[in-house]
């Protein structure tokens, strides 16, 4: 078994703002009468960078420099949080940053590939601003030829001369699992000055990367607490299946020769609503009874969705009363401004 506290790191960049707060949202513990709630601050790993895909991406761009790569393509939805990060890291690092993004929308006339949008918001915006190249196709274009497309501009930057680096959607693979591997010793210090032993730490699961490392972190640096994915796209079984693969896949990488015997993956798919990047009134009144009650800002694709979830486990009893639960809040706050029509004051 290799649940020991000596775990080789690869190389990774410092990119993010570290260590991020753990704070105790304590009039909201107090209105549900239920476990005390704390909100480990991952939306302030940055300003523009805000979120969980920075410290995923400390160890995918490691890898990306270390093999000489100057041009970075990526993959999302077109309001993604994680192509925004890797927009502006990609600024920040000198590289050339190619983003495909999925246009969500009802209806997708008027966007085509490197067709630049009408007027740009939110994560948007920025990965304009962050001067990424953009090609954005249709939903069901993109759903159907991912795996062409992110060959199709592979091929146009070797021609080019250039060396691409392929980073798959959330930066959850093998490599990218690590950030939140390393969070868990994070998360172990900001406990031990809390005085506090979480039983569950609660989170969004959007392409299943964050909550391998945490899960996996759990395991291997024995910290005794429930990771709860709250899905917010696919169901538990895909989650199950894909989480499971990035483990796998990290274990090939780095040859690690077991998986701990504790590793468990617990994934709730009771609220994802209407679908990806599509939230129900429920998840704007949490939002705003949140920010009004507490200052904490939370979005509707992702930490709104699932903080909304776990609001709602309160209610059902899920938790023990007695017990401190950690709600990791992983960004995403420009994705509000782009769906701002939805809130009504
Ligand atoms: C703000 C935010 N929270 C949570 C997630 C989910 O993380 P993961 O993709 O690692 O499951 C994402 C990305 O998908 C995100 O952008």
């Amino acid at each position: 078994m290799m649940a020991d506290l000596d775990i080789n790191y690869p190389e990774s960049l410092a990119l993010a703002q570290l260590p991020t707060p753990l704070q105790p949202l304590d009039r909201l513990s107090a209105q549900l009468a239920g476990p005390r709630i704390w909100v480990k601050r991952d939306d302030l790993t940055d300003c523009a960078l805000s979120g969980n895909k920075i410290r995923k991406l400390e160890f995918t761009l490691a890898q990306a420099l270390a093999q000489g790569c100057d041009t970075l393509i990526t993959c999302g939805g077109v309001q993604s949080n994680h192509c925004r990060a890797t927009a502006i890291l990609g600024a920040r690092l000198g590289l050339k940053v190619h983003l495909l993004l999925r246009d969500e929308g009802a209806s997708d006339e008027g966007l085509s590939d490197n067709k630049p949008a009408a007027s740009p918001d939110g994560n948007l915006l920025l990965d304009y601003l962050a001067g990424a190249e953009i090609s954005i196709y249709p939903k069901a274009e993109f759903q159907t030829r991912q795996r062409e497309l992110f060959a199709h501009w592979q091929q146009h930057y070797v021609a080019l001369g250039r060396r691409p680096y392929l980073i798959p959607t959330g930066a959850s693979d093998g490599t990218g699992i690590w950030g939140y591997i390393r969070c868990v010793e994070e998360l172990l210090g900001d406990f031990k000055q809390a005085e506090i032993a979480p039983a569950h730490i609660v989170h969004a699961t959007g392409s299943g990367g964050t909550q391998a490392g945490l899960s996996l972190g759990c395991a291997l640096h024995q910290l005794d607490a429930q990771v709860l994915g709250i899905a917010v796209c696919d169901n538990a079984a895909y989650f199950q299946r894909k989480i499971m693969a990035d483990i796998s896949d990290w274990q090939g990488r780095y040859d690690i020769a077991e998986l701990p015997a504790n590793l468990s993956v617990q994934v709730n798919d009771d609220f994802i609503g209407p679908g990806y990047s599509k939230a129900g009134p429920e998840v704007f009144a949490c939002i705003k009874k949140v920010a009004a009650l507490e200052g904490l800002l939370l979005d509707p694709v992702y930490t709104g969705k699932a903080f909304h979830g776990m609001l709602a486990l309160i209610e059902q009893g899920y938790f023990d009363r007695a017990d401190d639960i950690v709600f990791v809040h992983t960004g995403g706050l420009f994705g509000l401004f782009a769906q701002r029509e939805q809130l009504s004051f």
